[in-house]
């Protein structure tokens, strides 16, 4: 049985949460946005971020044609008014007074919120928190977002490209990888949260240390860079230079949009800069530069989905070697989120979900793969299941469990 790729349009994803917006674009100017194929309305309504499906329940005109007027959504086509918990309190055809039909009310998805200056949506029940940012708490760091960018690419090769470091010396010989050795040294992939983490060490040039020129420090300076990610598209990669004693960290997070269509919402923070803005323009300007790189080529894919595991002993659509582990990974976990939020029948094959681990049953740190080859010759083909632990193995109850209430949710269309 093969589990298939995971696209931007699969029903599992509305299991998340996903940004949709950064906080300042959302006004008392409704703003239409897509996401997993369907189009939302956000506005803020007496301050405070709301989201329902853009389409008014009485003949399914866009909401978001409409305006804000006493802190309640005014439908632009007959002037039907919607107050923040997506109840009708008023039909001007009806007239003053005349209760609104029982089903006249606007779907809200089953969360909205902002963190991060972005604003997030969950359309059913999320599998994990949003991803946090610990540099947003600490002095000295300054940041700032790139412009959203808009590719065809699929969120699921998006993230998978940011958790992949091999690329670095092909994809990105003119920048970031220029320089850098090919040869990626075994590492860890650790649970963190519903998600996973892993560490690299590296020596690299660092001619951006101002210590470098002065003559205090070497240009080559140990790295140490931690890659988190958080399903389904939330991630994050802070890098250190302890000799320098500088940070660097990139919030990486992805909108599924439509099927050939991602927003990616990229936010730096560093702390290296002093708050200089012609200095925090330049990286900006480089990262757009870096990203662009790698969009290039994933705009070129012939697939528009994240080849998944495949249950049953299938052979996996790709081939992996050790420096694939946090791809693996990558599909582990959303192999997962694909069995959690499937209905019932489709759980019954065991031996699917037998390498599939719910995500956030392990504790934080357990480890669950290890690049270091187990036997001779096992690292040039890297098995998928090589990294279900005994521990990981959920049954399809057990993962049902994770979710209380998800599937009666989507059955009883109690959010859309
Ligand atoms: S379509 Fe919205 S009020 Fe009629
Ligand atoms: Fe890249």
């Amino acid at each position: 049985m093969t589990t298939g790729r995971l696209t931007n349009l699969h029903p599992a994803l509305r299991h998340g949460w996903h940004p949709v917006a950064r906080s300042t674009e959302v006004t008392t100017d409704p703003v239409a946005v897509r996401l997993l194929g369907e189009a939302w309305v956000l506005a803020r309504l007496d301050g405070r971020v709301t989201a329902f499906a853009d389409r008014c329940p009485h003949r399914l005109a866009p909401l978001s044609a409409g305006r804000v007027e006493h802190g309640e959504l005014v439908c632009a086509y007959h002037g039907w008014r919607f107050a923040a918990s997506g109840r009708c309190t008023a039909v001007p055809a009806l007239g003053p007074g005349v209760p609104a039909p029982r089903r006249a009310r606007a779907a809200a998805p089953w969360g909205v919120t902002e963190r991060h200056g972005l604003v997030w949506l969950a359309p059913a029940e999320p599998v994990a928190d949003i991803i946090d940012l610990p540099e947003a708490d600490e002095p000295g760091f300054d940041s700032a977002w790139l412009p959203t960018s808009r590719t065809t690419a699929c969120a699921g090769l998006l993230a998978d490209n940011f958790l992949d470091t091999a690329h670095l010396p092909f994809v990105h010989a003119g920048t970031i990888g220029a320089g850098e050795g090919t040869v990626v040294a075994p590492y860890r992939v650790e649970a963190e949260g519903a998600g996973f983490l892993f560490r690299m060490e590296q020596d690299v040039a660092n001619p951006e240390d101002p210590g470098v020129a002065a003559g205090l420090r070497p240009l080559v300076q140990r790295r140490v860079s931690t890659y988190v990610y958080q399903p389904p598209f939330m991630l994050r990669l802070r890098l250190e230079y302890p000799a320098a004693a500088i940070t660097n960290t990139i919030l990486f997070c992805l909108q599924p949009e439509d099927l050939d269509a991602t927003g990616v919402h990229t936010l730096i923070v560093r702390d290296d800069l002093g708050g200089d803005p012609a200095r925090l323009a330049e990286a900006v300007h480089f990262e757009q530069t870096v990203l662009e790189e790698d969009l290039a080529l994933q705009e070129r894919f012939t697939v528009n989905g994240l080849p998944l595991i495949p249950g049953g002993g299938a052979e996996p659509e790709e081939v992996s070697i050790r420096a694939d582990a946090a791809g693996v990974a990558l599909r582990r976990a959303l192999t997962a989120l694909v069995a959690r939020a499937a209905p019932a029948p489709a759980l019954a094959p065991a031996p699917a979900l037998a390498s599939a681990p719910a995500a956030g049953a392990r504790s934080a740190g357990q480890r669950i793969s290890d690049t270091e080859p187990a036997s001779a010759g096992s690292a040039s083909d890297l098995p998928c299941d090589r990294y279900a632990a005994p521990g990981d193995l959920a049954t399809a109850r057990e993962a049902r469990k994770v979710v209380p209430g998800a599937e009666q949710r989507r059955a009883g269309g109690g959010a859309r």
